[in-house]
C-alpha cells in the first residue's frame, strides 16, 4: 500500500476511517457545484490506489483522487498513446496550504499512474482554481480545450 514521507507530511492511501474529514475537506475548499456525500466517493472504489490523502501531526489535510479512463483503441491511437488516466479531485486545506503538500499529493499519484503504465493524464481545472491552474501548469499541463456548459430551462 501507498505511502510516503515528503517533509513531514505522509502521502498515503485512502482508507475508510479518513471519509469524515475527506468529505469535509472537500464540501469546505473544493471547486464544486453541490456537497460531496459519502456516495460520491464510490467512484473512488474504481481506482483505490490512486486515492491519496496527505497527513501532518496524524490530520488529514489534503488529498487527490484520479483514475484510469476508458478510451477507444482508435481514440488512444489518435493521440499517440497507450493509456490514459484523469485526476478527479485536488484539495489541501488552506491552512497548510504553500508548503508543497498539493506538488506532494500530485507528483505521488503521478508516480502512480506512470508505475501502472499510463502515459497521458487530462483533468477539468475549475474556472476559479487559480492556484490549481499554476500548480498543474508547473506539473506541465497544458490547456487543450475549454469545457463548456448551459442549463436548458
Ligand atoms: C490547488 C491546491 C491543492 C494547492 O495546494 P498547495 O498545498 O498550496 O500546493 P503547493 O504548496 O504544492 O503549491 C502552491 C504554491 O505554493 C508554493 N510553495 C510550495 N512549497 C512552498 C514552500 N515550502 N514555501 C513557500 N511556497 C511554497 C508553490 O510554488 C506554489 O506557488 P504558486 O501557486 O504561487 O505557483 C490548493 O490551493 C487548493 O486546495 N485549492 C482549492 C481546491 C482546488 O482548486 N482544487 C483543484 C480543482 S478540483
Amino acid at each position: 500500500m501507498y505511502s510516503q514521507l515528503v517533509n513531514n507530511v505522509k502521502i498515503r492511501q485512502f482508507d475508510q476511517k479518513d471519509t469524515e474529514v475527506v468529505i469535509q475537506l472537500a464540501n469546505d475548499f473544493a471547486f464544486f457545484d453541490g456537497p460531496t456525500t459519502e456516495e460520491d466517493l464510490k467512484i473512488t472504489h474504481a481506482f483505490p490506489e490512486g486515492f491519496l490523502v496527505a497527513e501532518e501531526d496524524r490530520k488529514v489535510v489534503g488529498l487527490v483522487y484520479g483514475y484510469f479512463r476508458d478510451v477507444p483503441k482508435e481514440v488512444l491511437d489518435n493521440w499517440g498513446v497507450s493509456k490514459v488516466a484523469t485526476i478527479e479531485l485536488l484539495v489541501v486545506n488552506p491552512k497548510y496550504r504553500k508548503h508543497g503538500i498539493g506538488t506532494s499529493l500530485v507528483d505521488s499519484l503521478i508516480g502512480i499512474f506512470k508505475k501502472a503504465g499510463v502515459d497521458m493524464i487530462g483533468l477539468t481545472c475549475p474556472e476559479g482554481a487559480s492556484h490549481a491552474k499554476r500548480l498543474y501548469e508547473n506539473h506541465g499541463f497544458e490547456i487543450s480545450a475549454y469545457h463548456m456548459r448551459k442549463k436548458l430551462d
